[in-house]
């Protein structure tokens, strides 16, 4: 139990990677404020879960995109069970669309989810810790595209890209804090964001071709990730990005 009395915020966890996150942490004694553009069957299914698993559960309607929603999103969170120790940046969206036809529209929904959602939400978390003078853990969702690159998904790199930076520059900045911030970098997790390509079997094994371990991942194997890093046994880890990708990002072909 390496979160009892410990309370941690994972943004867009109704389903996918963020529900795993919401889950792992509550099997490892967190109480958990669950978070989504709204809430719906999959977010009661998860309190339900939570709860039977003997840890609090509370979801918090908020699209993180917007700055003062995200911010309001932080501070109702600490409000719920009076503290806050861990933020899991995780909700995230993509567009698929060809770098020259990338409208304005597609471009800010990506980047304030992505990355500037995470900025301010980091920010009002910051701003609970020092007036408080708690330590705090921050862990966000990247991708490996904050190194690689994705063709067809300019503003998503951008996006992750930004997050590589952000996390570097906020991990040395907030350290003599006790803030640890850390990314992790998931490859081909099988979620619903990836559901056009689970139901395209000749796109799949393309992909998977280009997997050293020849699969893709769970939600589970990037949640596991998420709460080694929250935990203490991440105590001297701040600063850099965790990639759970099955040897994706830096694998060589033979020719
Ligand atoms: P998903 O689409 O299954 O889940 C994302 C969740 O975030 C959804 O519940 C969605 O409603 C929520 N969300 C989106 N925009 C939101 C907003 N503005 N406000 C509140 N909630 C919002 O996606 P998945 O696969 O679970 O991805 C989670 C994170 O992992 C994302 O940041 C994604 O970029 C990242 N990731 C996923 C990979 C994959 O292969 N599935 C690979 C690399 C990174």
């Amino acid at each position: 139990m390496r979160f009892e009395n410990k309370v941690a915020l994972v943004t867009g966890s109704s389903q996918g990677i963020g529900a795993a996150c919401a889950i792992r942490l509550a099997a490892d004694g967190a109480d958990v404020i669950l978070n989504g553009r709204k809430l719906d069957e999959r977010g009661e299914a998860l309190i339900k879960q939570i709860t039977d698993m003997g840890r609090k559960a509370h979801f918090i309607a908020a699209d993180v995109s917007k700055a003062p929603n995200v911010v309001q999103l932080v501070n109702d969170a600490i409000a719920v069970y009076g503290q806050l120790d861990i933020l899991v940046n995780n909700a995230g969206v993509e567009k698929n669309n060809d770098f020259w036809n990338v409208t304005e529209e597609e471009y800010d929904f990506v980047m304030d989810t992505n990355l500037k959602g995470v900025f301010f939400g980091i920010q009002a978390f910051v701003k609970y810790c020092m007036n408080e003078k708690r330590e705090g853990v921050i862990v966000n969702m990247s991708s490996v595209h904050e190194e690689i690159v994705f063709p067809h998904f300019a503003a998503y790199c951008a996006s992750k890209g930004g997050l590589k930076m952000l996390t570097r520059n906020l991990a040395t900045e907030l350290a003599h804090l006790d803030i640890r911030v850390n990314n992790v970098a998931p490859g081909a997790i099988a979620t619903p964001i990836n559901q056009k390509l689970l139901n395209n079997k000749e796109q799949l094994n393309s992909v998977l071709e280009n997997i050293p371990m020849k699969k893709m991942g769970t939600p589970e194997d990037v949640a596991a990730l998420v709460a080694f890093l929250c935990s203490d046994d991440a105590k001297y880890i701040t600063g850099s990005t965790h990639f759970v990708d099955g040897g994706l990002t830096y694998h060589y072909e033979e020719q």
